[in-house]
């Protein structure tokens, strides 16, 4: 009897001391340091960027820690970390579950919605419109057009014995972006466009102090002149609609102008311009960070060079003269898309993305309040040798047959908010590579010019290289 009441005792103790435990830990938020007042850790989050490092951040904290979340503060707000394949798959599986999308406040005063909704809503309503242009069958018409632009940019910018990378691939997914967002190809208007809009995304990720001469000033500044520009073209598209001079298909302006909602509503001017911002600027700069940072790994690598030239050149010799690229020689690029994801691996344009969380929830034994903002980090994988072998190797292997792992390779995000551009970005990315390696050798005028990461991958001086024409 004694022994049973004993039992009792215990099991009882047993209950309590989990009880408080699993209580306690109800009160556990992840092991970091919020740094100091107001800027938080952002200054270390930004340097690791600048010095060629952005995973150092993240990896110094892990192994500080011993955890593979934690906290910190970042662009102004208390933040937790959530690191490695499993931080990604919670966040990416859990999206507006336990998750929804956040912007910091900065973001949106870069972006002021016309419609006083948030960037948060702003994003639901944009993704809501987008498969209709970006999905594969309706990407692949644009493939002639992406040749076409390609080719006048080799010729009109790719000139004379040496180039400055960086800023010309900028000047090529900007151009297709307007050609094929806004039908703007006259490359005088769109180099009125393109200034303000490398002001814009320097200020995004800058520091957010609103004051004359920082980079946040700017960006808004810029953000202002770029609306009104927007506005003026839209004003344009919709006379020259009414006149039967544009297409009801022809861009995704038309289609923005001429798609009602499901109650019949047709979207504002300037709610329209807010919308092609977003997508110019999320359009862009992403793709020409891919582009010339795979002018970099190539010159670095002639073996891995020589390899895309002969996919390429296999492709341009099935071609007549001056026929344009397909869809079926597009997916005859495997080996270049293959080196074009490892460059993303390696030189990921966004190094992650903020979510929030919609209620309280416990996260590896931690617990995340609701409110709290996350973040994700594709470095947090990608140069992790848990999940890559030899990390830091350039190895375009890793991604044939099945491929890195799930949720160990995410330079597009992953789960319902994944990058709903991925595929025009491959595109754009390919035919890239076609015409540049079917012109071009080249090699680096700096040849220990390394990527620093601003916060996206941007090389020091811009990467000047030798170009090198092959023999007709
Ligand atoms: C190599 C090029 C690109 C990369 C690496 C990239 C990467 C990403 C990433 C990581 C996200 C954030 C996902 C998240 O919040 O978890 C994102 C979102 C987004 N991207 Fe891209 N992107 C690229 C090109 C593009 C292009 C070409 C477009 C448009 C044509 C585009 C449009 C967008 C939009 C609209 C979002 C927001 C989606 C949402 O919030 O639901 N991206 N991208």
């Amino acid at each position: 009897m004694e022994f049973f009441f004993l039992s009792l005792l215990c099991l009882f103790l047993l209950f309590v001391l989990l009880f408080y435990k699993s209580n306690f830990k109800n009160l556990t938020l992840p092991p970091g340091s919020t740094g100091w007042p107001l800027i938080g850790e952002t200054l270390e989050f930004l340097a690791t960027g600048w010095r060629g490092h952005p995973e150092k951040f993240v990896f110094d904290r892990i192994s500080k820690y011993s955890s593979y979340a934690f906290k910190t503060n970042l662009l102004g707000s208390p933040t937790v970390v959530f690191a490695g394949a499993a931080g990604n798959k919670f966040l990416f599986s859990n999206e507006n579950r336990l998750v929804q999308a956040w912007w910091p406040s900065s973001v949106d005063k870069i972006f002021p919605s016309s419609t006083q909704t948030s960037s948060k809503q702003e994003a639901i309503i944009l993704r809501k419109m987008l498969p209709n242009f970006l999905k594969p069958e309706a990407l692949q018409q644009y493939i002639g057009v992406m040749d076409t632009i390609s080719q006048r940019h080799f010729d009109s910018d790719w000139v004379g014995s040496e180039v400055v990378v960086f800023p010309l691939t900028k000047r090529y997914t900007f151009w297709l972006a307007c050609r094929l967002f806004i039908n703007i190809d006259d490359p005088n208007h769109v180099a009125k466009f393109a200034d303000p809009f490398g002001i814009l995304a320097a200020g995004i990720f800058s520091i957010p102090i609103d004051l004359p001469g920082t980079p946040f000033r700017r960006a808004i500044k810029a953000s202002e002149f770029i609306r009104k520009e927007l506005l003026a073209i839209i004003k344009q598209r919709k006379v020259d609609l009414g006149d039967g001079k544009a297409s009801l298909t022809q861009d995704i302006l038309s289609h923005m102008l001429v798609t009602s909602d499901e109650n019949g509503n047709f979207m504002k001017e300037a709610e329209i311009a807010d919308k092609i911002l977003s997508l110019l600027i999320g359009g862009h700069d992403t793709a020409s960070s891919v582009c010339a940072s795979i002018v970099m790994f190539l010159a670095e690598l002639p073996h891995v060079y020589q390899r895309v030239y002969e996919e390429q050149m296999e492709i341009a010799k099935s071609k007549a003269p001056g026929e344009l690229l397909n869809w079926d020689d597009i997916k005859k690029m495997k080996y270049s898309w293959n080196v074009a994801c490892e460059v993303m691996r390696l030189a990921p344009p966004l190094q992650g993305a903020f979510r929030e969380a919609m209620t309280d929830f416990m996260y590896n034994g931690f617990s995340i309040p609701k409110g709290c903002k996350l973040y994700w980090s594709a470095n947090s994988t990608h140069k992790n040798s848990e999940f890559f072998f030899e990390p830091h190797k350039f190895d375009p292997s890793r991604f044939e047959g099945s491929g890195p792992v799930p949720y160990t390779y995410v330079p597009f995000g992953g789960g319902p908010r994944m990058c709903p551009g991925k595929e025009y970005a491959r595109l754009e990315i390919l035919v890239f590579m076609h015409n540049l390696v079917k012109r071009f050798k080249w090699e680096k005028v700096i040849p220990n010019e390394k990527i620093v990461f601003d916060p996206m991958p941007n090389a020091k001086k811009g990467l000047p290289i030798c170009l090198f024409p092959h023999k007709a």
